[in-house]
């Protein structure tokens, strides 16, 4: 893989891999290392950032975003995922689905995305993607966080590289039931 993207004189890309699930080694980190396996053997680089384990708060609207010497001028640990914001080439959000949507520990990191366009600090993201997994068996239940995240690739301009979904899981391991890590790795692989 990694041949071949040298042969078409393609970029090695940096994917920063977003996490919203507070379940260590649960479903979303397998789902997560699986895609990172595959975009490494692409030749890409990658960095796995857990929004659970850090501390987010909600944007507040102040509009004062870089205006007090960092991304958010509220003193969190927003301040340790805006430099890795900063230097990727590709989002990707691994998350379960909670509500029907993001859990708020990754909604907190999305919403502050709002920084960089108040603060017109342009980010060079091009492209994303969506591992999501749920307990619901009907895959049309994921279209809400599905939509919203195709909206948001919209809204920044970024591609939709693809969405895995994973339905039908519950506990921490049922992903190694599936065949949604083998799907996660070829995404990753498929990066170019
Ligand atoms: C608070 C909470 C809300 C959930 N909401 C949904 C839901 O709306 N739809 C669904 O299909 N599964 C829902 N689930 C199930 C999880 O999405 C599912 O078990 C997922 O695979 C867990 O991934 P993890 O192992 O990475 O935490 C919810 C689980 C929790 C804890």
């Amino acid at each position: 893989m990694e041949i071949e993207r040298r042969l078409r004189g393609a970029m090695a890309k940096h994917i920063l891999v977003l996490t919203g699930s507070p379940r260590k080694g649960g479903n979303t980190d397998k789902l997560a290392e699986a895609f990172m396996a595959g975009a490494k053997q692409a030749g890409h680089t990658t960095e796995k950032f857990a929004t659970a384990d850090q501390h987010i708060k909600g944007c507040i609207d102040c509009q004062t975003c870089f205006s007090k010497g960092r991304a958010c001028s509220i003193p969190d640990d927003f301040a340790n995922l805006a430099p890795l914001l900063e230097k990727a080439d590709m989002l990707v959000f691994a998350t379960p689905m909670y509500w029907f949507s993001f859990p708020v520990q990754l909604k907190a990191a999305i919403d502050k995305l709002y920084s960089f366009l108040i603060g017109k600090r342009p980010l060079k993201i091009k492209e994303c993607a969506l591992l999501v997994s749920g307990g619901v068996e009907d895959e049309t239940k994921f279209d809400g966080i599905v939509q919203s995240y195709k909206l948001i690739a919209e809204f920044q301009n970024w591609q939709d590289s693809g969405v895995v979904i994973v339905p039908g899981i519950h506990d921490k391991d049922d992903v190694l039931k599936t065949d949604g890590l083998k799907r996660a790795e070829t995404l990753g692989k498929a990066v170019c």
